[in-house]
């Protein structure tokens, strides 16, 4: 029997190649002739591996349809791990990334039950620009409980 650790690189090498698979096929059969940018996004596409984004990358190369210099962007929740692992994604090929801040309220952060804190969003805001000069964005929730503008400003 397999250990956890090895069941779960085998399940994502599984699905990685599913994935890319439908998307060479998707490709071959569709009418798109040029990508001119990419969006890594929905769900927490930052907890995959790199190489993850490495192999979709390197299909649309191949199928001939990714534009050169194409914006490749990827969502990224700012927990430490992932901020680690921004470096990795950068090589694999991401060169704009959209950070899921939320708010730097550390209660409002709390009641969202985020993975992350304020300090954590800092840290991730300071080494994404770092890497990707120009090319960061921030999500940013208004409106929650117990939040004013005053609050948002500040
Ligand atoms: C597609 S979601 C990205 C998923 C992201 N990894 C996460 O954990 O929320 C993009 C953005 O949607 C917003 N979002 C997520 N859940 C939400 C909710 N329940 N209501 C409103 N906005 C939400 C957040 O600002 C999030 O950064």
């Amino acid at each position: 029997m397999l250990p956890p650790g090895r069941l779960l690189s085998v399940w994502e090498e599984d699905l990685g190649q599913s994935g890319v698979g439908e998307l060479r096929h998707s490709l071959k059969h569709s009418a798109i002739t040029r990508v001119p940018s990419v969006f890594f996004g929905g769900g927490t596409p930052s907890l995959a591996r790199p190489q993850m984004v490495e192999k979709v990358l390197q299909c649309l190369q191949q199928e001939g349809h990714l534009v050169e210099g194409a914006e490749v962007t990827m969502e990224v929740n700012p927990t430490s791990m992932e901020t680690q692992a921004l470096r990795d994604f950068k090589e694999a090929g991401i060169n704009r990334v959209s950070i899921g801040i939320q708010s730097l309220d550390g209660a409002a952060l709390r009641l969202l039950r985020r993975d992350h804190c304020v300090k954590e969003a800092k840290t991730c805001v300071e080494a994404a620009r770092q890497l990707f000069p120009n090319r960061v964005s921030t999500d940013l929730m208004f409106g929650l409980p117990g939040a004013c503008v005053d609050k948002c400003v500040s």
